[in-house]
């Protein structure tokens, strides 16, 4: 077993042709903005900018303010241009085992196509398209047509309830959806459609919907507002001329959990967000375009999917594989089936995936030629040394470094990561910040630790991929993000740097639970309860988990008589239910239990570190703050029974 000093030094053929060198590294620490004025030579601007920073009115930083381009052109044309329009973007594989190869001529043309069709259905620069879809080429397709008119596209995962779906519509003002009749699982159709349906039954400013025909299942079209995607796009000229725009206009919002109920719509720009995530995708993988198969292993519905699946590899001119379906379908073995069948170089996917690949057994992937990779990445949660270990020895036959990549929504790129030709791999931590930033570990007075105790990450300098406010509410993302640390970008995670100087992620120090990677709150998890007219308290929390991290764990009053006569058992699975319609199934609670009482503070508190304690059958911290100790008796016994 590795102790915290186990580390592995990078394979020395990747370190002799490694894309970044120490070299660059002394440099980008020396001078960050120096260093990031060069990254912009990454992309092809309109007009080049002249000034990298704008810190004039923080925490309203602006990166590359005086540039123009175009995301999409950035992503597809230039490539084509270059003479590269042969070169596969997208190594596409469906569910139910259907495939595309797409080329980067070809995305160039389709994109175009939907363009053209987005702009007759009226959509213009500034405008919000809500994009709901299943993993399929239109989905990225739809993205960079957004991006090419300057529209922001607002994609909700497509596993997501209407309800949600409504929510953020209606926050974001989206004009127009794009969808599909329905999405594979697992081989079988299911509806998605019908949910886009419900939702719209709550939008009002929803004038136009475009329908994707994946599955063929019969869906209802509304007359005057729903149209097919093979209709109004296909019939478009693959001709499209782009504007371009300011380096700072708006790219897309990306809804994600917060500390209260409300998801916050984080707003990404468009130079400085293309700079930091084309970067960090070539320095974190050491991505070599024309030789690479890279595989981000991540829903377009979630960040990951933005940054590493869609903007990054394509700015990037990279070949990637998207797969639409779940990694034991049709066999437990498909996706190491799928890297022999691309000859998948670089793989990107999250602990818990790796976990349950752990407990399936090691002799799944052996069955496989894995030899084509040499970078493996992690993302999402910390990931634990087992994991690691497992990962690099069953997945990397010991040749690969595992890079560990810490990042937000928020931060719209990797802000820590070991790179992989200049860094030691240290199983559990994820190492350095990314060349070009600033982050420190401190403690409650904001004061830096690096002693190897527990404080909490904080960001100190502005980064070119930083999210630029909150959909709608400037004065949320001050407050959310600004002020615990004035000044400072708090992230919400607790950390530690230990004696050689390497960061370990601690996990969120917040009500923000992490359940196979996805954010999710604990106060959205608990209005949803109480919206349940059974319900009149409830109390919510993450306990640790051996798949997915965090499980979550409800604890609930009922109202008095009102599921009287109720099965207690029914009354648990109503619940649970609930919350996943009302959310999403990744929201569903592992364990509920209807309680009498909930622990509280003499203030009226709810005590959740208590209630994490008794979720995780631990033994019990200070109770002396607590109102009435017998709850917590009364809540065990109900737990034992
Ligand atoms: C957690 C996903 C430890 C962290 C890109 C962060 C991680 C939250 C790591 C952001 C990692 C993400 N090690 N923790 N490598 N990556 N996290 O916005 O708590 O979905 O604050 O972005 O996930 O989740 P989000």
């Amino acid at each position: 077993m590795a102790d915290d000093s186990t580390t592995f030094p990078p394979p020395a053929e990747l370190a002799a042709n490694a894309n970044f060198t120490k070299d660059m590294y002394d440099r980008a620490q020396a001078d960050p903005l120096a260093f990031w004025t060069e990254q912009a030579n990454r992309l092809s601007w309109a007009t080049a900018p002249t000034q990298t920073l704008d810190e004039s009115n923080p925490p309203f930083y602006k990166w590359y303010a005086d540039g123009t381009l175009n995301a999409a052109y950035n992503c597809l044309d230039r490539h084509v241009e270059a003479g590269n329009g042969d070169r596969v973007a997208f190594y596409w594989e469906g569910d139910p085992g259907d495939t595309r190869t797409i080329t980067y001529a070809q995305l160039t043309e389709e994109v175009c196509k939907a363009a053209n069709a987005l702009t007759e259905l009226g959509v213009k620069s500034g405008d919000r398209v809500a994009l709901y879809l299943p993993m399929i080429p239109e989905a990225v397709v739809a993205m960079l047509a957004c991006a090419r008119l300057g529209a922001m596209h607002v994609v909700v995962f497509a596993g997501f309830s209407a309800d949600a779906l409504a929510a953020r519509i209606n926050d974001c003002d989206c004009q127009v959806v794009i969808t599909a009749d329905g999405q594979y699982r697992r081989g079988k159709p299911a509806p998605l459609k019908a949910a886009v349906d419900k939702a719209l039954e709550h939008t009002p400013g929803v004038r136009s919907t475009i329908v994707v025909q994946r599955t063929g299942e019969d869906v209802a079209m509304a007359e005057g507002r729903d149209v097919w995607w093979h209709d109004v796009v296909g019939r478009q000229s693959g001709e499209h001329k782009y504007e371009v725009f300011p380096a700072e206009h708006p790219l897309y919002v990306m809804y994600t959990s917060g500390s209260t109920g409300k998801p916050k719509g984080i707003l990404h720009t468009t130079g400085g967000y293309l700079v930091g995530t084309s970067f960090t995708h070539w320095a974190s993988f050491d991505l070599k375009a024309e030789t690479d198969v890279f595989w981000t292993a991540a829903d377009i519905g979630w960040v990951t999917g933005h940054s590493y699946l869609v903007y990054a590899p394509l700015v990037n001119g990279a070949t990637s594989v998207m797969y639409e379906g779940t990694p034991d379908s049709p066999h437990q073995g498909r996706w190491w089936e799928l890297i022999d069948k691309y000859k998948v170089s670089i793989l990107y996917c999250a602990p818990t995936a790796i976990r349950t690949f752990m407990k399936w057994g090691e002799q799944v992937p052996a069955k496989y030629d894995l030899s084509s990779l040499r970078v493996l990445g992690s993302v999402g949660e910390p990931i634990n040394p087992e994991a690691y270990l497992w990962y690099r020895h069953n997945i990397g036959h010991d040749n690969c470094p595992v890079v560990d990549t810490w990042w937000q929504t928020e931060t719209g790129m990797h802000m820590i990561a070991p790179l992989p030709g200049i860094e030691n791999g240290k199983p559990g931590a994820a190492m350095r910040p990314i060349p070009g930033t600033s982050i420190k570990v401190v403690n409650d007075e904001g004061h830096e630790l690096t002693d190897d105790s527990t404080g909490y990450l904080i960001i100190d300098k502005p980064w070119p991929a930083m999210l630029r406010t909150l959909w709608g509410d400037d004065q949320r993302y001050v407050d959310t993000y600004w002020s615990r640390f004035p000044g400072k970008y708090f992230a919400g995670d607790g950390a530690k740097v230990d004696a050689d100087g390497d960061i370990w992620l601690l996990g969120r120090v917040d009500d923000v639970m992490n359940v196979s990677g996805h954010r999710l709150s604990t106060t959205e998890i608990e209005s949803a309860l109480v919206g349940h007219p059974w319900v009149a308290e409830s109390a919510v929390v993450g306990a640790a988990d051996e798949t997915t991290g965090q499980a979550i764990v409800a604890f609930v009053i009922l109202r008095g008589g009102a599921a009287d006569g109720i099965d207690a058992d029914e009354v648990i699975q109503t619940l649970r239910t609930h919350v996943a319609q009302e959310i999403s199934p990744i929201a569903r609670p592992r364990q509920l239990m209807v309680v009498p009482e909930l622990p509280k503070t003499r203030s009226g508190k709810i005590m959740r570190r208590l209630l994490r304690d008794l979720a995780e059958n631990r033994e019990l911290g200070d109770v002396t703050t607590l109102t009435d100790a017998t709850v917590v008796t009364l809540i065990q016994d109900n737990m034992r029974k």
